[in-house]
């Protein structure tokens, strides 16, 4: 098969949600449709330490949680399917948004029960900042939840994205009866356990469409939304513009899953282009090139060895091949390769443009930021990963001044990894951390110890809001604890706002000065 053939089989997502909405319950529900696992329950086990097969940094073994964002793969109908895991939980961190740099699309999954959710909403800005498309899976509509309608609405309002129901639910809870696939215009029948009937429309008798109040109900909503609601537009969906939305459950019985990722993978984007230093690289571009977009440290606390996660982006990768590091021209062997399947690590021996991801071994080479590797003499840079704006500060010191010189190494370092974030108070010097996770404390102080031999001291500042200045608008008489002026590693000016009620108060009071939010501008 050529590599064109191979590019365009492949489908690379992620599943993004606020926690308890059930990602680990649809990742296995898909990975036995994948066959990868016989029995649901295998990835569940993992989180609750059970199944604790790895070995990775001892946090992560004190926890029984999973630092990785770990990959799986599969065949599915003559795609190759790759589900990057997103890490939610006390293990959300910058790493969690830095993996959704390197997927084609996006699945949210969203509870009934609770509509939109904190972390979700911080998921979706990174996508909606990169046009990642994105697929709505409404979960859990065997509990009494909220009203479908409802749930468009808080889509719509709260993440300002255009909705299409690709079907509707006939009823929820225990008066539900099943789901009007509107996309392929047939009624999928509940009947309480796993065989799911599916009935064409056309065949649905007049009696059957109005005997039920349930049902009636659903056609006059239904009728609503063809009268009022959005056109469905592929092209608007693969913009981002428009998100397709399922109803579902994901839970036994599983009800709509198989239509949900039927036509998911038929909708979802193949691997794109990518924008570098030089041209934009078409994953057909015969050679090889990649992207990293995270680092695991101490995978075994012996040998303080690192894995380094890559997407292919172009060509096809082999096992033994020479590439060069384009950031520094040095030329590796890449021999020490891992694909990552559910719990197990194998090794790979060959991997294709279009979002395969391989684990490589990292002597302590790569930088987290987006090191791109090339296989060709003619070498360049894919697109540095952005900065996401952290949410969380803490101000930092050593607790042994006479280490001075060993924790700014430190710091120097695991801030050009990527590990954490530095700002320097303004105009009174501070050394402040931000991250958009606990842990990225919990491992930054660890590494901080192991490998610097510098005990930290931290401080929190709590959660902020940080906005940025333009250079010629900075007057520093206007800033205080409160809203603390700092600088970024750019040495651009930033607020972080103690919360949002002193952030509308600085703008009513100052409305001339811009206030530029990350999000917006990346
Ligand atoms: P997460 O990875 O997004 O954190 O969610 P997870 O899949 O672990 O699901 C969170 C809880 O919601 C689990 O219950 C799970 O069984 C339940 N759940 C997932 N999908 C559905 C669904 O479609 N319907 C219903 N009713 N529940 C669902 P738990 O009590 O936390 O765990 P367990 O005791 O079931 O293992």
């Amino acid at each position: 098969m050529g590599l064109q053939d191979e590019v365009k089989k492949r489908k690379t997502f992620a599943i993004i949600s606020h926690p308890d909405a059930g990602k680990t319950t649809m990742t296995e529900k898909l990975l036995l449709f994948g066959n990868l696992i016989r029995t649901a329950g295998t990835v569940k086990a993992k989180k609750t330490g059970k199944y604790a097969t790895s070995d990775w940094m001892e946090i992560e073994k004190q926890r029984g949680i999973s630092v990785t964002s770990s990959v799986m793969n599969f065949e599915y109908k003559g795609h190759k399917v790759n589900i990057l895991d997103t890490p939610g939980h006390e293990d959300f961190s910058e790493d969690t948004y830095r993996t959704l740099t390197a997927v084609d699309s996006v699945v949210m999954i969203i509870d009934a029960t609770k509509g939109i959710e904190a972390q979700t909403i911080k998921l979706f800005k990174v996508c909606k900042m990169r046009g990642i498309p994105i697929f709505t899976f409404i979960n859990k509509l065997d509990r009494e939840g909220r009203e479908p309608l409802e749930l468009l609405d808080q889509i719509e309002d709260v993440l300002n994205i255009e909705t299409y129901p690709m079907n509707w639910p006939v009823g929820m809870g225990k008066r539900f009866l099943g789901i009007l696939d509107r996309y392929n215009d047939q009624f999928i029948k509940y009947n309480g356990n796993e065989d799911e009937t599916y009935i064409p429309m056309s065949d649905m008798s007049e009696d059957e469409l109005t005997e039920h109040p349930t049902y009636q109900e659903t056609v006059d909503e239904l009728a609503l939304l063809n009268e009022a609601g959005d056109q469905f537009s592929l092209d608007r969906v693969l913009e981002g513009e428009q998100t397709p939305v399922f109803f579902g459950s994901a839970l036994a019985p599983p009800f709509g899953v198989q239509t949900f990722f039927d036509t998911f993978i038929s909708m979802a984007p193949a691997p794109g282009p990518r924008r570098t230093t030089q041209e934009v690289i078409s994953p057909v571009y015969p050679d090889f090139s990649g992207f990293i977009f995270k680092i695991q440290a101490n995978m075994n606390p012996q040998h303080r060895d690192r894995i380094a996660f890559l997407r292919v982006c172009s060509g096809k990768f082999e096992r033994g091949m020479n590439v060069n590091v384009a950031r520094t021209g040095k030329s590796i062997r890449l021999g020490q390769t891992q694909q990552f399947v559910a719990s197990s690590r194998d090794t790979v021996e060959e991997a294709y443009a279009g979002g395969d991801i391989i684990g490589i071994y990292d002597p302590g080479i790569y930088r987290i930021g987006g090191d791109t590797l090339v296989e060709s003499k003619q070498t360049f840079e894919f697109d540095e990963l952005p900065q996401f704006p952290p949410e969380m500060f803490q101000r930092v010191t050593a607790k042994n001044v006479m280490k001075a010189k060993q924790f700014r190494k430190g710091i120097e370092q695991l801030v050009q990894e990527g590990a954490i974030q530095l700002f320097r108070g303004y105009p009174y010097d501070s050394m402040i951390i931000g991250a958009v996770g606990q842990l990225q404390y919990e491992v930054f102080q660890h590494r901080m110890k192991h490998e610097y031999n510098v005990e930290v001291l931290l401080e929190s500042i709590g959660e902020r809001i940080p906005r940025w200045l333009k250079k010629e608008q900075v007057d520093a008489k206007l800033f205080d604890e409160r809203n603390l002026l700092v600088k970024d590693r750019e040495g651009e000016f930033l607020v972080l706002f103690k919360n949002d009620f002193a952030l509308r108060w600085f703008i009513d009071k100052h409305p001339k000065i811009d206030l530029i939010d990350l999000y917006e501008v990346n």
